[in-house]
C-alpha cells in the first residue's frame, strides 16, 4: 500500500514536471499582457507598445498592454507579483522598481524576490517643463520665481514610486523650496493639465515631451542628465545652469512574477533582444530620445543586479530626505 502510494506520488510528480517544461517548449500559445503601471498615452506606455509590437513578432502572439493604474506604479507590481508565473504576464517598470521600498512602508511585494527578471530595454532621459502661461522663461528665472512664489506654484507628477515624482523632489531640494504637488495616474494626464495650463511645472521623459518641446508648447528649461543628448544638442543641463550634480536618468526593465519557467524567462528574452534591434523600435526609441541599452545589460543578471544596486543608491537617499508617504 506505502508503496503504491509513493509511485502515485512519484507519478503525479513526473506528470507536473512533463507538464512544466511541455508547457515551456510551447510557450506561447495565447496572448500575453504586458503590465503598464502608470496611464495609456504617457512615456512608459509609449516604450511598451512600440516594444510589445515588436516582440509579439517574435513570439507569434499578440503582446497586449495592460494600464493597471494606481501609487506610483506600485499597485500594478503587486498584481504582476501574486499572478500565475506562467510567461503570460509580463511588466515593464522604470527606477521605481527600485526606489518604491523606501517610499512605501507596506509594499507587499519584494523587488529582489518577487519577479523573474528578463532583461533592459532604454534609457531615457527627462525634461524640466512649465505651462505656456507661467511667467519664469528660464531655468535662471525659474530659480528666482521658485523662490518668491514656493507653494504658489503647482508642481504635476505621477505619485511617489514615479520618476516624475523624483526628479520633483530633487528639484525642490536643490532649489530649497516646496512647491505645491499635484499627482496624476501618469505623466500623460499630468501633461494634458500642464498644456492646458492646469499646472504650472512638470518633470517628464523626453519619450512625451519632445513632440511638445517641438511644436512649442511649453516652456522648456533644460535636460536632467549630466550631459546634453544627442536628440536635443542645444538644450542646456540643469547641472551646467547651476543645479551642480542634479541628474536623473530613467531606465526601464522588463518582468515576470517569481516562479516563471527558466525557458518562459529564456524565450522572452531573445524577444526582448530581437525587438531592440529591430528598425521600427530603433527608429521610434532615438526620434524620442530614448537609448537602446548595451547588449549586455539586456541580460536577466544584468538587470537584477542593476535593480539591486539602485535600491543600495536610493534607499538612503529617499529616507534621508523624509521622502517616505506612508
Ligand atoms: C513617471 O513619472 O514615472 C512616468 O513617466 C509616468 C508615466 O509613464 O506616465
Amino acid at each position: 500500500m506505502k508503496l503504491n502510494k509513493a509511485f502515485a506520488f512519484s507519478l503525479t510528480a513526473l506528470a507536473v514536471a512533463w507538464a512544466g517544461t511541455a508547457m515551456a517548449a510551447d510557450y506561447p500559445t495565447r496572448a500575453i499582457s504586458l503590465v503598464v503601471p502608470f496611464a495609456a498615452g504617457g512615456p512608459t506606455d509609449v516604450v511598451a507598445r512600440t516594444l510589445g509590437a515588436e516582440m509579439s513578432k517574435e513570439l507569434g502572439q499578440p503582446v497586449v498592454i495592460e494600464n493597471r493604474l494606481g501609487a506610483g506604479g506600485t499597485v500594478a507590481a503587486n498584481s504582476v507579483a501574486s499572478a500565475k508565473p506562467d510567461g503570460y504576464t509580463l511588466f515593464i517598470h522604470h527606477n521605481g522598481m527600485a526606489t518604491a521600498t523606501a517610499l512605501y512602508n507596506n509594499l507587499k511585494y519584494d523587488p529582489l524576490k518577487s519577479f523573474e527578471y528578463i532583461g533592459e530595454v532604454v534609457d531615457v532621459p527627462m525634461t524640466l517643463l512649465g505651462s505656456k502661461a507661467f511667467p519664469p522663461n528660464t531655468l535662471a528665472e525659474l530659480i528666482e520665481y521658485a523662490k518668491a512664489n514656493g507653494d504658489k506654484i503647482n508642481l504635476a507628477n505621477a505619485g511617489p514610486g514615479a520618476v516624475s515624482q523624483l526628479c520633483g523632489s530633487l528639484l525642490q531640494q536643490a532649489l530649497g523650496v516646496r512647491f505645491t504637488t499635484v499627482p496624476y495616474q501618469g505623466t500623460a494626464p499630468a501633461m494634458a493639465a500642464l498644456l492646458g495650463d492646469q499646472v504650472d511645472i512638470l518633470c517628464d521623459q523626453t519619450t512625451q515631451t519632445i513632440p511638445h518641446i517641438e511644436a512649442d508648447k511649453v516652456k522648456f528649461y533644460g535636460v536632467t542628465t549630466s550631459n546634453r543628448i544627442q536628440k536635443l544638442p542645444d538644450a542646456p543641463t540643469l547641472d551646467e545652469q547651476g543645479l551642480k550634480g542634479f541628474e536623473v536618468k530613467v531606465w526601464h526593465g522588463i518582468y515576470a512574477p517569481a516562479g516563471t519557467p527558466d525557458d518562459v524567462v529564456q524565450k522572452v528574452n531573445a524577444a526582448l533582444k530581437a525587438a531592440l534591434k529591430s528598425p521600427a523600435f530603433t527608429e521610434r526609441m532615438s526620434a524620442l530620445g530614448a537609448e537602446i541599452v548595451s547588449e549586455e545589460r539586456q541580460s536577466p543578471e544584468s538587470l537584477q543586479n542593476w535593480v539591486k544596486s539602485e535600491i543600495d543608491k536610493w534607499t538612503p537617499i529617499l529616507k534621508a530626505e523624509g521622502m517616505n508617504v506612508n
